[in-house]
């Protein structure tokens, strides 16, 4: 009786401590990325979503972007609002794969002035410019529990980078550029070898066995992303493929030399697929891409150099 006061008194001293050691200490103390070999990020996998209530937005999120299909596809259960492919097509692992076109660097770089809008754009609006792109599809609103669920998973995956900060594997990377103009003819035949037994010698893919979404994504065609998306642009499409293609390979065991991705690049965005008005882009267009493949330019480059290049030539 007589030492029970002392003794909880230590132990509430003891507890106090360790919950000033915690609170000083500089490590995160629920830490869901990972940080690889090479030091490049790697989003959380959605088994770390949490188990609350914020989590079911995120989970939701995860979904949608993994099986985009099913929810907004030309049979989906939401609307019939895009072409069929899901984020995750472009956007490897749900955005969590270095350089895997990943959605790292989201959560810490917007909003930001886009040169391609002129405006200062929100996680929302660059969402449904992919979904008006990418999926050729129209946007959702901004406020509907499809775009807050989007919105909060991509948060979730950037969270615990600091504001402003683009870590090393976030996103696509910058192939350097050749010297010589990128050749569609050597790209029809790196194509034939590496990747039509996938997406088809016809560039269409292959619709997945239960009807919904696909098992290889389409390159070209009705289905396909349309000319005014950001993979039409031949350093995005190279970039993308040299680090993932053919599938599956990553950044450590790359299967395709970085002419060959160029080549390749050129062959896939030289055939047809939809056409989306582009007219309002690039309101500035001194800051358009040197290879965004349609004009107006400041220089007197023609669209075609402008789309295969050689962009270290310059033409006054
Ligand atoms: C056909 C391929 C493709 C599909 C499908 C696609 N995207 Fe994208 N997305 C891209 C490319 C390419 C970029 C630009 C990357 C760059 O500029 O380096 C991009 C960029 C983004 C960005 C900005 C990334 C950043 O770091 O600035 C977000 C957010 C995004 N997409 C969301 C989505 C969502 C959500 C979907 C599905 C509704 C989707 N995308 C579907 C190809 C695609
Ligand atoms: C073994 C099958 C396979 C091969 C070979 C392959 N891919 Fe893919 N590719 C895929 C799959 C599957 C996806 C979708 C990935 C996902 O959803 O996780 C994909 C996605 C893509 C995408 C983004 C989605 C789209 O359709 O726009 C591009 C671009 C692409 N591949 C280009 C290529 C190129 C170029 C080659 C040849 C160098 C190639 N792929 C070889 C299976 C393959």
């Amino acid at each position: 009786m007589k030492y029970r006061q002392p003794i909880s008194f230590l132990l509430i001293l003891i507890s106090f401590s360790f919950f000033l050691y915690r609170e000083s200490s500089n490590e995160p103390i629920n830490t869901i990325a990972v940080i690889d070999s090479a030091n490049c990020w790697t989003g959380a996998s959605p088994h770390q979503i949490p188990v609350d209530s914020s989590g079911s937005l995120i989970r939701y999120g995860y979904l949608l972007i993994s099986n985009t299909a099913a929810f907004l596809g030309p049979n989906g259960t939401v609307s019939h609002s895009t072409n069929g492919m899901n984020c995750q097509n472009c956007h490897l692992e749900a955005g969590t794969k270095p350089w895997g076109n990943n959605y790292g660097a989201v959560a810490s770089t917007y909003p930001k002035v886009r040169a391609r809008s002129g405006k200062l754009e929100s996680i929302e609006m660059r969402v449904n410019d992919c979904l008006q792109r990418s999926l050729n599809g129209k946007p959702i609103d901004s406020l509907s529990k499809e775009m807050l669920s989007i919105v909060a998973y991509i948060k979730w995956l950037g969270s615990e980078i600091p504001k402003g900060e683009k870590p090393k594997g976030t996103g696509i990377i910058d192939l350097p550029y050749l010297t010589r103009a990128a050749d569609t003819i050597q790209g029809r035949k790196d194509y034939i070898i590496s990747c039509a037994s996938c997406h088809g010698i016809d560039g269409k893919g292959k619709t997945a066995l239960n009807g919904i979404g696909f098992l290889y994504p389409p390159l070209w065609g009705n289905q396909s992303y349309n000319d005014a998306a950001g993979i039409f642009r031949l350093s995005r499409f190279a970039g993308f493929i040299k680090n993932n293609m053919p599938n599956p390979s990553n950044y450590h065991h790359t299967k395709l030399s970085n002419e060959s991705a160029w080549d390749i690049a050129a062959y896939v965005n030289s055939q047809p697929r939809p056409h989306k008005d582009q007219s309002q882009d690039w309101p500035d267009i001194s800051k358009k891409p040197v290879d965004c493949p349609i004009g107006p330019y400041t220089d007197k480059r023609s669209e075609k150099q402008h789309k295969y290049g050689p962009y270290t030539l310059t033409i006054k």
